[in-house]
């Protein structure tokens, strides 16, 4: 993914159910091609192969697990985001935690499929751990403002900062997102200030009543 990296997060809101999580696709397309800024996006799980192979964008999946293909029912193989057309996936998202050993022999899967790996975490501290296991990308989001009106970047900007420096100290080669609250171009702008490559979101975008207009904001400083 190029930086800086715009990554919204369809989650599992009503609003992206069925068909509603292409309409979201097409508009973050649109203010992708319009300004000229990559914006990668991660449908619900159900929609993920329709998606990517109808839209020109990055697509992500918002889990993979630490499974071989085989008997693993309802499990999602790093194999299946590979043949679905998505070109990477979350991890350990807040949401959708993981332990340690899965997070890492699940990084290690992708890297042998060319996915890129977005590993979620809440602290400076898990950022540094995660950054051990060599992802592409750490995105540190506090739990407690994922969902909310105020940004990580206004609310608690030393975590940004501090996980930038520990991920630097472990893997220079990983770049850090931040997440948590993130709905304007400001924010975005605070985040890149910060040190951080780019943004992981959702709220902001998903349930505005005009997502490309939130999309639009968020994208016209970088
Ligand atoms: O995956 C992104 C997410 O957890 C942040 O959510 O709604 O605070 O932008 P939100």
């Amino acid at each position: 993914l190029k930086t800086p990296a715009v990554i919204v997060n369809f989650k599992a809101y009503s609003e992206v159910e069925g068909g509603k999580a292409l309409k979201l696709a097409e508009s973050c397309l649109e203010v992708s091609e319009e300004s000229g800024i990559k914006i990668s996006i991660c449908p619900p799980m159900p929609e993920l192969s329709l998606i990517a192979s109808a839209i020109s964008i990055p697509v992500l999946s918002q889990h993979v697990d630490a499974k071989k293909p085989g008997s693993a029912t309802g499990w999602v193989t790093p194999q299946m985001v590979a043949a679905s057309g998505a070109v990477g996936s979350l991890l350990n998202h807040s949401e959708h935690r993981m332990m340690l050993a899965d997070i890492a022999a699940a990084v290690e899967s992708c890297r042998s499929l060319d996915l890129v790996t977005v590993v979620c975490t809440d602290t400076a501290v898990t950022s540094a751990a995660a950054a051990s296991l060599s992802p592409d990308f750490i995105a540190v989001e506090p739990p407690e403002l994922i969902g909310g009106d105020v940004s990580v970047t206004d609310a608690r900007p030393e975590v940004v900062s501090e996980a930038v420096s520990a991920v630097r100290n472990i893997n220079s080669s990983v770049k850090v997102l931040c997440g948590a609250g993130v709905k304007t171009g400001k924010d975005v702008s605070k985040a890149i200030e910060l040190g951080a490559a780019g943004v992981l979101l959702a709220s902001g975008v998903v349930k505005a009543a005009n997502p490309k207009e939130i999309l639009r904001d968020l994208v016209q400083y970088l």
